[in-house]
């Protein structure tokens, strides 16, 4: 994707691996659009790469992306401002062994891993859309987890309230797998359009998610200082993966440590994608 002038939204942007993709888009000229709950992380990230890019935009939203309120708030602000949007990334991610309900009712995994990607990906689908003019194609990458292999079944009645939360990272576990449906779901609609989606597991990688999180199973957490790689070399490894299917055009991949892999066959699955999709929009409304 050439950088001229193209404007990249990204979430979970003061993540540990948000901030390592922030910094490389920035390097690569890309304007950004970060959105993150916190102003005070938020305003400290947008003034350092707006001193380190002085000619670059950055413009940094706020938004609890697990509140579907302040999601349709921040998509009306984002399509105000920028009538074109080149790329989406959807990195916010949640996960815990603790019952998080949404303003809405829904439980957090699913809120914000499955729900908040899907609803910017609709609401900002005509922007995408407009990106992908003069022979360009617009990226919308969601993302995933290497923990979906642990799911065998997949219930849709159970992803807004699941029984179970932590485990094997339960709820966080099929809030990715229904993620990665999203992707193949909408992959062809999209391509009508030249917007090319992904599903990205970024691999086992340091961060609070991974080092201070409840939600993985004690003896991982243990293991994650010494096995788990470092943000900026996982981050690098997204973007590489990314260029190179984009570069061949084919949509719908699932990518994990820069290499693909074949979508989980229940990602694939018709009947759930369907039930998925009417979850989805009812949610949305
Ligand atoms: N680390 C891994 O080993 C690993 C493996 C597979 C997949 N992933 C996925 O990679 C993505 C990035 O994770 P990470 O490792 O960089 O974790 P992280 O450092 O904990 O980043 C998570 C990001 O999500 C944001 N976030 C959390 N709740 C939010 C909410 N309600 N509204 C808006 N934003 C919210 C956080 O904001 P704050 O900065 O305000 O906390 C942070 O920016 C996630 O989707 C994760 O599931 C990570």
């Amino acid at each position: 994707m050439d950088s001229n002038n193209k404007t990249v939204v990204l979430t979970g942007s003061t993540g540990a691996i948000g901030t390592e993709l922030a910094k490389l888009l920035a390097q690569g000229g890309y304007n950004l659009v970060l959105i993150n709950r916190s102003q005070k992380k938020s305003a400290a990230q947008v003034a350092q790469l707006r001193e380190l890019f002085p000619e670059q935009r950055f413009d940094g939203l706020i938004a609890d992306l697990m509140d579907t309120d302040q999601i349709k708030d921040l998509i009306s602000k984002i399509v105000l401002t920028y009538s074109q949007i080149d790329a989406l990334y959807n990195v916010s991610g949640l996960l815990t062994d603790r019952r998080i309900i949404s303003p809405q009712g829904v439980e957090g995994h699913f809120a914000l891993n499955t729900l908040a990607p899907y609803m910017l990906i609709q609401g900002l689908r005509s922007q995408l859309s407009a990106g992908a003019s003069d022979g360009n194609q617009s990226v919308i990458v969601n993302f995933s987890s290497s923990a979906i292999n642990a799911v065998k079944e997949i219930d849709v009645t159970q992803l807004r309230n699941p029984d179970k939360i932590g485990g094997l990272m339960d709820a966080y576990a099929k809030s990715k797998l229904a993620v990665t449906a999203v992707t193949c779901l909408l992959k062809d609609d999209l391509m009508e359009e030249n917007i090319l989606i992904y599903s990205v597991d970024p691999g086992a990688t340091k961060s609070s998610m991974t080092k201070e999180s409840t939600g993985m199973p004690p003896l991982l957490r243990l293991l994650a200082p010494l096995l788990f790689k470092s943000p900026d070399r996982q981050a690098m490894k997204i973007i590489k993966g990314m260029e190179a299917a984009v570069t061949d055009g084919k949509s719908g991949l699932f990518i994990t440590n820069g290499r693909r892999k074949p979508n989980p066959h229940l990602a694939l699955d018709k009947a759930f994608q369907s039930d998925l999709k009417a979850l989805l929009q009812d949610l949305s409304r």
